[in-house]
């Protein structure tokens, strides 16, 4: 896309937040972008300006203005920042990272592998790989030693979207596969930025991440191209994809846009659900009396049995907790955009070009928006509740043509999930675990989250 200059007259200027030369707030950003997400919102306004080493980025926290560049005018919006651009060497160009007509056509073709219905052929398979993990709890419970919590929910997430794509277990300890996507994923760590921003550096980092990669193209092909020599009768998503045909062409997607969409798929659906999962269980552990509920309503609508698609409009508190968990720690917590052409955001001229930050941390908090921010009340998501709130005050899975096309995924896992452990463990925090975010491409607990299981039933 170009980046073509429109004079737009207006007299406003967006206020600028002062920084050092040259690299601006980039300090301040770094010590803790949430923090200085919410301070900017706080002392600056809805919407102002950050220089971050010499480049100027606008902050956005006004749900109108959020609509406008995820909706409103979301064309004119396109993905081409370095927080994707870093993301390339692992995922290529594939649903997450491309724009324009190439993600148009992608979306179209993989948008019925998420529908609702095929998401719901899914629920068993992820109830049946909740119990197996949580087998593993068995023995730290009876000797009441602590499991590393937010480990088990990344293993559990990575199997469950790697048995629905690929009816692969890539959780497990064994698969090459799933050991070089934990590997190439690690990457991503908070200690490890210079090696992420310099992919060139011969950092031992960078070296193993090559490696990881490698490994994985290697597999990914090899199982493409023995699916298409023999399709078998799986039913997973990579069937779908492999199936898939545009409507206008009747073309097919080729070896190297399906690696890039399964690549994609793998990492924008395993590390988020399992932040969130983290941070509910963290939050019930902090509020008994929300963690007693929770229970109560799972006892009472399941009566002891696992739980069933059919079960998820009947838990409604379980989802509410899920919800306010998502709203304090949405795992995907900052979005950016670019403007392609100027544009006038709650009357501020927006140059072409301009780095749009939406921080969904901030937004979640945003004492306008919300009665004592902080406070965690899964009541807020109450039919009633939603209802009187802006559209664009909650957005965990972004909104517009750039939705998170497994958010109806994320949420009947995170459902079933919930159900399922609350039903049969509480959880405490482990003595002595320190809390904080990290907050990399998706926000983890810095500290990881050891929890001791306590067995509710036999
Ligand atoms: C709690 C869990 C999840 C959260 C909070 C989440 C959040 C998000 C957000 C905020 C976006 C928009 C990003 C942007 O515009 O920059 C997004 C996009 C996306 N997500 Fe999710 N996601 C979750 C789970 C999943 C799952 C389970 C999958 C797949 C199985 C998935 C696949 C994707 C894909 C492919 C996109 C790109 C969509 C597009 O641009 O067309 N996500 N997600």
């Amino acid at each position: 896309m170009t980046t073509k200059q429109t004079t737009i007259v207006t007299e406003k200027s967006i206020p600028a937040v002062p920084g050092r030369p040259f690299i601006g707030s980039l300090r301040e950003f770094q010590r803790s972008p949430l923090g200085f997400s919410l301070e900017i919102s706080q002392n600056y306004g809805d919407i102002a300006r950050v220089t971050l080493l010499g480049e100027e980025s606008i902050f956005v926290n006004d749900p109108d203005a959020i609509q406008h560049v995820l909706q409103g005018n979301a064309r004119n919006y396109d993905k081409q920042t370095m927080d994707y651009q870093l993301l390339y060497p692992l995922v290529g160009r594939g649903l997450l990272t491309s724009d324009g007509d190439a993600w148009l056509r992608q979306r179209r073709l993989m948008q019925p592998a998420f529908h609702r219905q095929r998401i719901a052929s899914l629920g068993q398979m992820m109830v049946e790989e909740t119990l197996a993990a949580l087998a593993r709890w068995q023995d730290p419970a009876r000797q009441g030693v602590p499991i590393a919590f937010d480990q088990d929910m990344m293993r559990l997430t990575l199997t469950i979207v790697g048995k629905a794509l690929l009816s692969i277990d890539l959780g497990d300890e064994a698969n090459e596969f799933g050991q070089a996507f934990k590997q190439a994923n690690a990457r991503f760590g908070y200690d490890n930025m210079l090696s992420v921003m310099l992919p060139w550096l011969p950092t031992r980092q960078n070296r193993q991440f090559k490696a990881a990669i490698q490994t994985m193209d290697r597999l990914v092909y090899e199982i493409i191209a023995q699916r298409r020599d023999e399709p078998g009768d799986h039913d997973d998503l990579l069937t779908m994809l492999l199936n898939a045909r545009d409507e206008d062409t009747g073309a097919a997607m080729n070896n190297r846009q399906l690696r890039d969409e399964m690549m994609t798929i793998l990492l924008a659906g395993h590390e988020t659900t399992a932040n969130a999962l983290t941070w509910t269980f963290y939050l019930l552990s902090q509020h008994p009396e929300a963690a007693a509920q929770l229970r109560a309503e799972v006892d009472s609508v399941l009566a002891g049995r696992p739980p069933g698609m059919a079960d998820l409009p009947r838990l409604p508190y379980t989802r509410m907790v899920f919800q306010e968990a998502l709203r304090l720690y949405p795992p995907a917590w900052s979005i950016a955009r670019r403007a392609v052409e100027a544009d006038v955001l709650a009357d501020y001229p927006i140059p072409a070009g301009s780095i749009v930050h939406i921080s969904l941390y901030a937004l979640h908090r945003h004492p306008r928006l919300w009665d004592a921010p902080d406070a965690f009340r899964p009541e807020r998501f109450s039919d009633n509740e939603v209802e009187k709130r802006h559209k664009f005050a909650y957005l965990p899975f972004s909104a517009g043509p750039r939705k998170c096309i497994g958010d109806q995924f994320a949420m009947t896992e995170g459902q079933l999930i919930l159900a399922t452990v609350a039903q049969r463990f509480d959880l405490a925090l482990a003595p002595g675990q320190r809390i904080d975010t990290a907050a990399l491409i998706t926000l983890n607990p810095r500290y990881g989250m050891k929890m001791i299981p306590r067995l509710r039933r036999q």
